[in-house]
């Protein structure tokens, strides 16, 4: 019998989009590897959906029988009856509520393996405080940063003062958000108030990061588990045309907005380094399954690198960085797709195996 994953994408993040495109992939190769695949849409708001691969693939509507969790039961339940019981589920989500440990919450209170990080993980990887302070505990070199919490704005002159501090430029960035959206660069001290404000915008807590000028942005894939990982080669992102950064618009609306360099071109010692550090944050902020890791490395010196972020739900599109990543690095993305699968059923085997009684 073929075993069933419930693909669960869209969410209510600026990133629902992104998460449709890449659900494509996931569902398409999930099915290349032999999977029998159970898409769910989470629209913005209301019910969950169960919709057919076919019509996602072919942009024919997200319509489908509405589904809710049943909590008790470890399973979904279709409108007006029918349970739906997934062998595992598989969840793309971007951003918030879907990458921060919200949904891996859902998922285990049904009690059902699912692919990625944990609850732990996914929230501390979704923080960009949290995770950087965790990777410095570890040794990794980490860029300078004022935090900003929303309770502090009345009277943030002396935090802006010592931001300044650090010389310009500096990146203004709300703590928990994704895909470039509220982060400013800022060159001059005049600017600096008006783009906290504008982080603001989207969090309750801002960050104020010593830039690096030019950087060279560095991203690598890890796989695997707390027991062991490893990481594909290097790719390096080149922002393009006016993007001065790797921005929203570079990202997302820009169809040139940026070029992927793969496998980077560092120093062998400097891609073993790197690729060496994306395995060890993995390992310190907890990780499983999959994730991208991002760093920064000096335009003049590549023994100067920083790491920036990590990714604990990437894109998956056809043309996303980890794909592509592992498919330089000779996995293809059905085999990643499997072995995602096969960690996150070992790893939900191993929680079952747990005392959850007093004796
Ligand atoms: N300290 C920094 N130095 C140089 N560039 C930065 C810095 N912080 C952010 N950036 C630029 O802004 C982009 C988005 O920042 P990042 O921290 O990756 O947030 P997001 O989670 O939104 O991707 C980066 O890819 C990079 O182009
Ligand atoms: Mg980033």
């Amino acid at each position: 019998m073929k075993k069933k994953i419930g693909v669960i994408f869209g969410g209510r993040s600026p990133e629902h989009e992104v998460s449709l495109e890449s659900a494509k992939t996931v569902c398409a190769k999930l099915e290349k590897a032999g999977f029998s695949v159970l898409p769910f849409y989470a629209p913005r708001s209301g019910a969950w959906r169960l919709v057919k691969v076919k019509d996602l693939l072919s942009g024919g509507g997200l319509e489908g029988p509405e589904i809710e969790p049943s909590l008790g039961g470890g399973c979904f339940v279709k409108k007006g009856g029918g349970r739906i019981k997934p062998d595992a589920l598989f969840p793309i989500i971007h951003g918030s509520t879907g990458e921060d440990g919200i949904l891996q919450g859902l998922l285990e209170l049904l009690s059902i393996p699912y692919v990625g990080c944990g609850v732990t993980a996914s929230a501390v990887g979704m923080d960009k405080v949290i995770s950087k302070e965790l990777a410095a505990l570890d040794g990794i070199p980490v860029l300078p940063h004022v935090v900003i919490r929303a309770h502090q704005r009345a009277s943030m002159a002396p935090l802006l003062k010592k931001a300044r501090g650090m010389g310009f430029p500096l990146f203004v960035k709300p703590v928990a958000q994704g895909s470039s959206v509220g982060v400013t660069k800022v060159k001059r001290p005049a600017d600096l108030a008006a783009a906290v404000n504008k982080a603001f915008r989207f969090d309750t807590a801002v960050m104020v990061e010593k830039g690096v000028d030019r950087a060279r942005e560095i991203v690598c894939g890890v796989l695997g588990s707390p027991a062991g990982a490893r990481a594909s080669v290097n790719g390096e992102v080149v922002p393009r045309g006016k993007h001065e950064f790797y921005d929203y618009e570079a990202k997302y609306l820009d169809n040139d907005g940026m070029e992927l360099l793969l496998p980077a071109p560092l120093s062998a010692a400097a891609a073993a380094r790197l690729r060496g550090l994306a395995v060890r944050i993995f390992l310190a902020l907890g990780s499983s399954g999959m994730a991208r890791v991002d760093f920064f490395v000096d335009p003049k010196d590549e023994k100067k690198v920083y790491f920036c972020e990590i990714n604990t739900l990437p894109g998956f599109t056809s043309h996303s960085l980890y794909p592509r990543l592992w498919e330089k690095t000779g996995l293809k993305p059905e085999k990643v797709l499997k072995e995602l699968v096969a960690i996150g059923l070992r790893a939900a085997a191993e929680k079952r195996r747990l005392t959850i009684a007093r004796k």
